[in-house]
């Protein structure tokens, strides 16, 4: 029988309380095919700041670099909300272990479960056969560039007044461009052939040299046909007509942003995994943060995590047969009606209205 180790980090707000459905839903599969889970649990995030006074500590980074794939759930809280540059923050706990473990590649599918065509916002007709796939840069950018704040003593504000200064610095060298591309492109080939670019080339420099290195590769793929797009235009396209797109590669901020946008094509941010891959361990969490209005209520929607679990049995275990078993029986739980307050409807009959665990209980039923 195959083990595998998987390194757990709940995190903050209700981060925990998804975490514990997607191990049920993993015990539930060791239980149906011939595969076992060890969890190593850690801390990331507030919980760890609190802890040991680092948002990362080193024993969840050597955990999670001797796993075969990293399980995360969320981070952040009031808590920890602090707009002091000399406080450690949560997030920066998730941007560390990004970047070193190396995970560029974010892969946020953006599927809709057909039982869940009305729990969108947008019209039926606009988001009738969406299935689409972000590939967000996630070790460079903007998220990554140099920043700072400062008192700026020049005075160079009208009339000579002083005050604070800051930047943050939006960079990129050739090789990750390229590297991303490569990524997009090889997933674009796998699906349905369409890549759009995303970029801000007519303001940006960073985007013109995107663009210029994306098209530079497309010869090497010739059955992509490959489009380009300003982030602004994209924004717009998402929600006027979201069957355009196969795949999105695009810079991590405009991909952190236009993923929570295209979530709600799939009714709910707590219906969207995701994959962030490297050239070793890869880490899997669902795109919503740590919801603290919410947290400890028990009312989470655990899909999110779950399908997180789905892509690291497909891209890290290569356990294709798990990973299907899981998206279908989240499939068959939505058919049958079963809603957590996030993808409910006017329509939901009070009896198929859930809570976190009960909907973790029903996928496990299902499996
Ligand atoms: C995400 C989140 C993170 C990000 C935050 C929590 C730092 O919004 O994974 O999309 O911006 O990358
Ligand atoms: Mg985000």
């Amino acid at each position: 029988m195959k083990t595998y180790k998987i390194c757990l980090l709940p995190g903050d707000g209700i981060g925990p309380e998804i975490m514990a459905q997607a191990c049920k839903v993993l015990d539930a599969l060791a239980r149906r095919f011939d595969i076992g889970f060890e969890y190593d649990k850690q801390l990331i995030g507030g919980c760890a700041i609190d802890a040991t006074g680092q948002p990362l500590p080193e024993a969840s980074l050597e955990a999670a670099r001797h796993s075969d794939a990293v399980l995360l759930g969320a981070v952040g809280g009031p808590k920890w909300d602090s707009t002091d540059p000399n406080q450690p923050r949560p997030e920066q706990g998730l941007l560390r272990i990004r970047k070193e473990l190396g995970l560029y590649a974010n892969l946020r599918p953006v599927t809709v479960f057909d039982a869940l065509a009305a729990a969108s916002p947008l019209k039926p007709e606009i988001i009738e056969g969406v299935d689409l796939m972000i590939v967000r840069e996630l070790t460079g950018g903007l998220y990554f560039g140099m920043r700072e704040r400062f008192y700026d003593e020049d005075g160079s504000g009208p009339d000579g007044a002083k005050g604070q200064r800051a930047y943050d610095t939006l960079e990129y060298r050739e090789y990750e461009i390229e590297r991303i591309a490569r990524h997009a492109f090889e997933t674009a080939e796998k699906r349905r052939g369409r890549l759009h670019s995303v970029d801000k080339a007519n303001v940006l420099e960073t985007s013109r040299m995107w663009r210029e290195i994306v098209h530079d590769i497309a010869s090497d793929y010739p059955s992509v046909e490959l489009f380009d797009m300003l982030v602004d235009n994209t924004a717009m396209q998402l929600v006027h007509n979201p069957g355009q797109f196969d795949v999105i590669v695009t810079e991590n901020t405009f991909g952190d942003i236009l993923s929570d946008e295209a979530s709600m094509l799939s009714g709910s941010l707590g219906m969207l995994a995701s994959a962030s891959l490297g050239d070793g361990v890869a880490l899997y969490e669902p795109s919503h943060g740590s919801a603290p209005d919410i947290a400890g209520l028990g009312i989470a929607n655990p899909l999110a995590q779950i399908l997180s679990v789905e892509m690291m049995l497909r891209y890290s275990l290569d356990e294709a047969q798990a990973a299907d078993a899981i998206h279908q029986a989240v499939a068959a739980v939505l058919a049958e009606g079963w809603r957590t307050g996030d993808i409910a409807d006017a329509d939901t009959p009070a009896d198929h209205r859930v809570g976190t665990d009960q909907m973790g209980d029903l996928i496990v039923e299902r499996l």
